[in-house]
């Protein structure tokens, strides 16, 4: 008796099954090298690929947990944010699957499976404050409770994982241009470089990327044709230094009048070191705890939709068939449920 969970809103399709709030098995089938020669995810290929991996996938996910297809008891799909094509092609086949197979849908937003992943490995106490920071948000939400989401802070314009795919790409670096940044930073010199910590006046728990992205771009442009290996790797230590701390300042500043609470901390640009380090110190030297996923939960995964899927039908909260991928759509704004 399983639920199951298809994401792909982006470049990757990840299955999982999960019972009870319970992972059995996660499959992803990942498009890295599809998308490299680019250096950065084409929309087109992203949709195509997935179609041509849907099958499988299932196939993998369900005999990894050594269960039958009859043993599905619920489906559930991420129909929002996103590629439109890419959404429209796991949306659709867990919207199929639900109706041929008479089993109750739910649709999932991206961003409250990312808010509510770590319930995979943890049991977290509402309300906690959750971060997401991925390819496309940087966002800080205060979670009430399943369904229940404040916005507290965000990006005004570049999202964490789009300001390190770009400087890394400006770099010369390998997409996706995070995992490359943080790896070069190892051995570079985060004082090196000195970076403006962004303030957006008009919203003063908010952050931006642009200016520290412009700012490495200035300096990249100053290093010539053709610069040492240390010194790039001062400058990727440097841009990640100046990154963690625009979010270390977002997370403090909404914390200042609710400072015992839990924070959650999600999304790709969750696997980076220096963000999980400079998070864990934190809510050490503050007392509260400090919730990020394994690094498979913080990317893209299948997981984090079954999981939030399955709570919601639990509740007897399905989503009509008729629900339609969309590619922007605020959290807190959910089409789901109507
Ligand atoms: O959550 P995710 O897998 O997909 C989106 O919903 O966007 O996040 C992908 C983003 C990419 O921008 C990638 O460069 C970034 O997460 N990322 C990282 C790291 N690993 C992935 N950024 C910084 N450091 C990392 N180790
Ligand atoms: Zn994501």
């Amino acid at each position: 008796m399983a639920v199951l969970g298809i994401e792909s809103s982006c470049d990757d399709l990840s299955m999982a099954l999960v019972s009870g709030g319970r992972l059995l098995s996660q499959v992803t089938s990942s498009q890295v090298m599809a998308h490299r020669p680019f250096g950065g995810v084409v929309p087109e290929i992203a949709s195509r690929k997935h179609l041509e991996a849907l099958e499988l996938t299932l196939e993998a996910v369900l005999s990894q947990a050594k269960l039958p297809l009859t043993a599905l008891t619920g489906v559930s799909g991420t129909y929002a944010p996103g590629l439109v094509g890419s959404l429209l092609v796991g949306l659709n086949f867990a919207k199929g699957l639900a109706f041929s197979r008479q089993l109750p849908f739910r649709g999932v937003h991206h961003i409250e499976g990312h808010l509510l992943s770590p319930f995979l490995e943890h049991e977290v106490s509402f309300p906690f404050h959750g971060l997401v920071v991925s390819g496309g948000h940087s966002h800080l939400y205060r979670v009430e409770a399943l369904g229940s989401y404040q916005l507290l802070g965000r990006t005004v314009d570049d999202a964490a994982g789009e300001a390190f795919d770009k400087v890394a790409k400006m770099m010369g670096l390998d997409y996706p241009g995070g995992p490359a940044i943080e790896q070069l930073a190892r051995a570079g010199d985060p004082k090196r470089f000195t970076f403006a910590l962004p303030r957006v006046k008009a919203h003063p728990g908010y952050t931006s990327f642009s200016g520290l992205k412009t700012a490495a771009l200035e300096y990249w442009k100053q290093l010539g044709p053709d610069p040492s290996k240390q010194v790039c790797a001062d400058l990727a230590a440097s841009f990640q230094a100046a990154a963690v701390q625009s979010l270390l300042a977002m997370v403090s500043y909404a914390r200042r009048d609710e400072s015992r609470v839990p924070l959650v901390v999600a999304g790709g640009v969750a696997c980076n070191g220096a963000l999980r380090e400079a998070l864990k110190n934190y809510g050490e030297r503050e007392g509260f705890s400090c919730l990020i996923p394994s690094p498979r939960f913080c990317t893209d995964n299948g997981a984090m939709i079954a999981w939030v899927g399955e709570a919601y039908l639990r509740r007897g909260e399905v989503s009509p068939l008729r629900l339609n991928a969309e590619a922007r759509r605020p959290l807190g704004e959910e089409a789901a449920s109507g």
